[in-house]
């Protein structure tokens, strides 16, 4: 009997506006994605909304840096968010962009109805200003030396050193990461909501059945702390949506951002004529899931079902916590290379490569997990080529050449099909309660099965002999039928190799419960490649282009933003050191370059041989300030292609970024071309 048809919406976290997506953020999508595919085969009405994180100071800062408006970052970053998910198969229902018509509506209403409940409030605060930006400042836009500890350049909210926590206020010697001006304190009224207002739900809520149990106890330290007031508001200049009848305040981000989700789903309602009150509304009986990392807890579990409750509309059903992506072993980092983006891996590497191998990994916990470079090329050849494929490639060949694509009528062990079908029950099971690692196995231990088949039966002997067709075929269309049922267990996380195996046996797309009849009596058509092995050197390419994309951001932008910022780089031996072949060079001629804000091009004088170099400098020099000027470079640094030409070496500067930009200018007395020691 089929299960009753479920409503179900789910969500990812969005994306922010302001920085590529990147292997980290594909565990959330990845996740999400499977979990709706099987939703979707199970035959349930699933829906996935997500949206791109307009907002925020950073996006308007970046947006500055850029000299573009904000509206056209969040445009090109949301082109290319979409396009990256399109390309490792996300199929949202609809992806859309907090800074909407549909979103500025649920912002205000959500606020009124808060508002009238007597859950806002607002009194003068003292927050960190910019005097030379003429900006307030977020924590994260504010550096400076720990107060505990002591060490330099930290953020105004934490130590990366001691893992103290603080206020920017108590920061020695605070400087503004965009501008290096002091910041001076200033006054401004804030808005607030009372977030204490809902303690006593909330302390039911999140014991309830909606979150997993590791968080619970997160969650409780921070009900022993007592629940805080959350500042909503932000001044002027913000990028975000203005505060109703205010002057010059703005929704802080955090805000309009998860309810971006109920506007991404009115956009797709609009589209489609759905009824946005039967999700949404405080009675509704559809199914409400938020699948979100573990950063970013405290806004999903705590401001965001009060901000529900007090606006009368439903909460969640449940939230889906996930940890964090390491690669071998380490935090991602833009210095060790692994700091890897969804377009330079799609330069090299199959999308489905990830899927799997993210599923292969994943579970319901909050745990983080690691990408080991090594295991995924080992991982995908063995389980994915060496046994999935194989077991087709094996059988399709000899159905193709001597029945002309003709299955059998009749499985010679039906009792072995027949365990491979009622897999599906425990496979489901997994998929449902998120344990896709669990599943995997399931599959993989019956693809063992299946190869063992085939080895015992030895397809390739009976083809060789006089007599054996009947066998034969029989055999190739056992395997047949057991590779389909692997598939059909498989599609939600390998949708487009798993196409290729419908388009091959020449069937309509799977859905969950397709195994339960086997495919017999049947003409295939011919067997074509589904997926090819991972290549190591493709592997070796991808980290070789990411370290290569970095060096390149490095050269043409100066930008502070301080969330872009990943000051940990690798240790280097003195033998690696001693490699870099620095030289004095004089700066014969500088010039702008057409279509880069930050570029200059420097032609550079070794002493008789002449190099072109583009240095990103442009900040801090107006070319006739440098014609003539001895600088120091990197001369043994392999030519680079960038967007605007050739660049043969790097100039070395020093400075916090944009007007503070020193060349690093040797004694006039050094000659140009002569070593620097
Ligand atoms: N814009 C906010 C979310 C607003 S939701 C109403 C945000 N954006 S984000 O781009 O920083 O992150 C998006 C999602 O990706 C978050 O759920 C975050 O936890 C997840 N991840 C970002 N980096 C990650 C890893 N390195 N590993 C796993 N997930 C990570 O937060
Ligand atoms: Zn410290």
């Amino acid at each position: 009997m089929a299960p009753p048809k479920r409503t179900i919406l789910v969500t990812s976290a969005l994306p922010y506006a302001n920085g590529s997506i990147h292997l980290g953020h594909l565990v959330e999508y990845i996740q999400t994605d499977i979990w709706v595919r099987f939703q979707k085969m199970r035959g349930h009405d699933c829906l996935y909304v997500c949206a791109d994180d307009a907002h925020g100071t950073p996006i308007m800062v970046r947006a500055q840096d850029e000299g573009i408006s904000p509206e056209a970052l969040v445009e090109r970053f949301g082109a290319e968010h979409r396009s990256d998910f399109a390309e490792f198969g996300i199929a949202f229902d609809n992806y859309y962009t907090t800074h909407s018509p549909e979103n500025r509506h649920f912002a205000n209403l959500i606020y009124q109805r808060l508002k009238n409940a007597g859950h806002i409030t607002s009194r003068v605060i003292e927050q960190a200003f910019d005097p030379e930006k003429q900006l307030f400042l977020p924590d994260r836009f504010i550096k400076g030396e720990c107060p505990r500890c002591g060490s330099p350049d930290q953020y105004g909210d934490s130590c990366e050193v001691c893992g103290a926590t603080y206020s920017p206020t108590d920061l020695k010697n605070p400087v503004s990461v965009l501008s290096g001006a002091k910041p001076i304190y200033k006054e401004s009224e804030h808005y607030f909501f009372k977030l204490q207002d809902f303690e006593q739900m909330l302390r039911t809520w999140i014991r309830g059945g909606h979150l997993q149990v590791e968080v619970i106890n997160k969650l409780d330290e921070w009900f022993a702390q007592g629940l805080r007031e959350w500042d909503i508001s932000r001044d002027a200049p913000y990028f975000g949506f203005e505060i109703p009848d205010t002057k010059n305040k703005y929704f802080y981000v955090w805000l309009d951002a998860p309810i971006g989700y109920m506007a991404s789903f009115k956009h797709l309602c609009e589209r489609t004529g759905l009824d946005f009150d039967a999700y949404w509304g405080e009675h509704s009986a559809a199914e409400l899931y938020h699948f979100i990392g573990k950063d970013i807890l405290y806004f999903h579990a705590l401001f965001w079902p009060a901000m529900l409750t007090g606006a009368n509309f439903r909460k969640p059903t449940a939230i889906f916590i996930h940890g964090f992506l390491t690669v071998n072993g380490q935090k991602m980092s833009k210095s060790r290379g692994t700091f890897i983006t969804a377009r330079t891996y799609l330069k090299h590497l199959n999308p489905e490569y990830l899927r799997y191998y993210f599923a292969a990994k994943l579970n319901s916990r909050v745990e983080d997990l690691d990408l080991n470079l090594d295991d995924f090329v080992a991982r995908v050849n063995s389980d994915l080529i060496g046994k999935l494929v194989n077991i087709a490639s094996r059988c399709a060949g000899f159905i193709n050449q001597r029945f002309a694509g003709r299955l059998a009528e009749a499985l010679p062990e039906p009792a072995l099909y027949q365990r491979f079908a009622n897999a599906r029950h425990v496979i489901a099971e997994h998929y449902e309660a998120r344990e896709y690692g669990r599943a995997i196995r399931e599959v993989m231990t019956l693809a063992d099965e299946a190869n063992q088949y085939i080895n015992d039966r030895q397809p390739w002997v009976l083809a060789k002999q006089s007599g054996k067709d009947h066998d034969l075929q029989a055999i190739c269309t056992q395997g047949l039928n057991l590779f389909r049922a692997l598939a059909i267990y498989l599609k939600p996380v390998l949708p487009r190799t798993v196409a290729g195996a419908e388009a091959f046996l020449d069937v309509e797309p799977f859905f969950w419960d397709a195994s339960a009849t086997p495919l017999l009596t049947h003409t295939i058509k011919p067997f074509e490649h589904l997926l090819t092995r991972v290549e190591h050197t493709a592997v070796e390419a991808l980290l070789t282009d990411t370290k290569e994309e970095l060096t390149t951001m490095k050269n043409t932008s100066s930008s502070a933003s301080p969330l872009s910022a990943d000051p940990i780089a690798a240790e280097i031996n003195y033998d690696e050191f001693a490699k870099v072949d620095l030289r004095v060079a004089r700066i014969t001629k500088a010039e702008h370059v057409d279509g880069a804000d930050k570029l200059l091009r420097l032609t550079l004088d070794l002493g008789g041989e002449m190099r072109t170099v583009f240095a990103g400098i442009k900040s801090a020099y107006a070319p006739e300030d440098l014609e003539g000027r001895l600088t120091v470079m990197v001369a043994n640094l392999a030519p680079r292609k960038m967007r605007f030409g050739v660049s043969e070496g790097m100039v070395l500067a020093a400075g916090p970024g944009g007007q503070d930009l020193w060349l690093l200018a040797p004694d006039e007395g050094a000659p140009p071309g002569s070593r620097v020691k």
